[in-house]
């Protein structure tokens, strides 16, 4: 077991109605309050009349129009309004976009340079305005974690962001939020939870303890999975997998374990910066080739848990192991995800630019299992 510091200083107030004590939460940071939010979706569930109704001692500036993928001139934007505005804290009101462009945002209105600079690492964060929000997606886990992940379109770009200071202060999650979710987004966000487990399960240190915590994830997820997407409107699986979603992603299942380089994620960061396509759909295109491609018998024992834990399959070694593969392959298919980039609006065009990217912005060569760009451009190849 490797050493580890673990911090979440966010708070979760979690279930129905939980909003109604917002004003007293922002009203310990001040009374000017950004408030974020993307193409309309918040409009059309109630949520933003609601929230104007709470709010109505405080004075409020808007930034709309966060797209999938935030892009780096929301940002730019965000950041203005707060420094003109003389804004106190941000409320961002959405999905993982939204909260990730806010998180940016509130670094970027404590910085009198560039905010590139600070989303790519160049200028360490030193400061950022409070955060509050209410997440209406489950996926991410961007309401429980200190990470942004920001689009740059000129550059194709797609970068992740991390710093303590963009931790939420308060994340509201009211499950009902997430009843008008698509069945494309919602099995997304399945693909992507399950995704940030892989990340942390499949790696060299681990232990009985974490394993388990990763599998527990990952069994509610499968579990849940097609009564969800069924079901829009079924109170207790949407609210399961909302707590799935902020547990995957915020550290706590990889404790002690050692790092894994996240290639799945370096590689889907490369698909949407060069395509905008769906994250989670992205990720769970590739994962079963990106599997393929590191099953060896070194990682069999990876492999040989998760078949007989998630899908109660019998067997051993690399049969197992590729009936396992197959096995999640299927699930992500019954889902409705189409299993081929292909689909998603991926051409062959440019494949090798996209393997070179990950390979100049990832650096896979120090991975779980190291991929070098031969590696990145088949397992591209074969998902398409
Ligand atoms: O823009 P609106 O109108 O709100 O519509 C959104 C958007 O079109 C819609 N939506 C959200 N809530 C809804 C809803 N539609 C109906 N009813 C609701 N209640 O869903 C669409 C997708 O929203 P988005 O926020 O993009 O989805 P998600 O939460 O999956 O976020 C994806 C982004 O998060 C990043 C991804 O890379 C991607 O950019 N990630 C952030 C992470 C983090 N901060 O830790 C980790 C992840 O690995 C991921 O990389
Ligand atoms: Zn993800």
């Amino acid at each position: 077991m490797e050493n580890f510091e673990f911090y979440t200083p966010t708070t979760l107030k979690f279930g129905i109605d939980v909003i109604q004590d917002l004003p007293q939460t922002l009203s310990t940071f001040g009374k000017n309050v950004l408030l974020t939010y993307g193409g309309g979706s918040i409009k059309k569930i109630g949520l933003y009349d609601q929230v104007q109704n709470l709010l109505k001692d405080f004075n409020i500036v808007e930034l709309s129009g966060i797209e999938p993928n935030p892009k780096y001139e929301s940002v730019l934007e965000g950041a203005r309004l707060c420094k003109e505005h003389k804004i106190d804290v941000i409320l961002a009101v959405g999905g993982g976009s939204v909260l990730d462009c806010s998180k940016a945002i509130a670094a970027g209105a404590c910085y009198d340079g560039e905010p590139w600079d600070l989303i790519t690492g160049e200028v360490e964060t030193k400061a950022a305005l409070p955060i509050v929000d209410i997440l209406t997606l489950a996926a991410t886990g961007s309401e429980f974690d200190a990470g942004a992940v920001i689009s740059r379109t000129q550059t194709n770009d797609k970068v992740g962001y991390g710093s303590d200071y963009v931790f939420p202060r308060v994340s509201y999650l009211d499950p009902r939020y997430t009843f008008t979710v698509s069945k494309y987004q919602t099995a997304a966000g399945i693909c992507d939870a399950m995704s940030h487990v892989f990340e942390q399960y499949f790696c060299g240190v681990h232990t009985t303890l974490t394993d388990h915590l990763c599998l527990a994830v990952l069994k509610s997820l499968v579990a849940l999975g097609p009564t969800v997407i069924a079901e829009p409107e079924n109170y207790e699986a949407r609210a399961e997998m909302m707590a799935d979603c902020s547990l995957a992603c915020n550290g706590i299942l990889s404790i002690g374990n050692s790092a894994s380089g996240w290639p799945l994620h370096a590689i889907e960061h490369a698909l949407s910066g060069h395509y905008d396509i769906t994250h989670g759909i992205g990720l769970a295109i590739i994962t079963p080739h990106w599997m393929r491609k590191v099953l060896s018998a070194e990682t069999l024992n990876r492999f040989e848990l998760l078949g007989r834990e998630l899908f109660h399959l019998d067997g051993e070694g690399m049969d197992l192991a590729n009936r396992t593969i197959e096995a999640l392959a299927n699930f992500y298919a019954s889902l409705g995800v189409s299993m081929h980039l292909a689909k998603e609006g991926v051409d062959d065009k440019r494949l090798g630019e996209m393997a070179k990217h990950v390979v100049d912005n990832e650096g896979l060569d120090q991975a779980y299992v190291p991929l070098n760009y031969d590696a990145i451009l088949e397992i591209i190849t074969n998902s398409l």
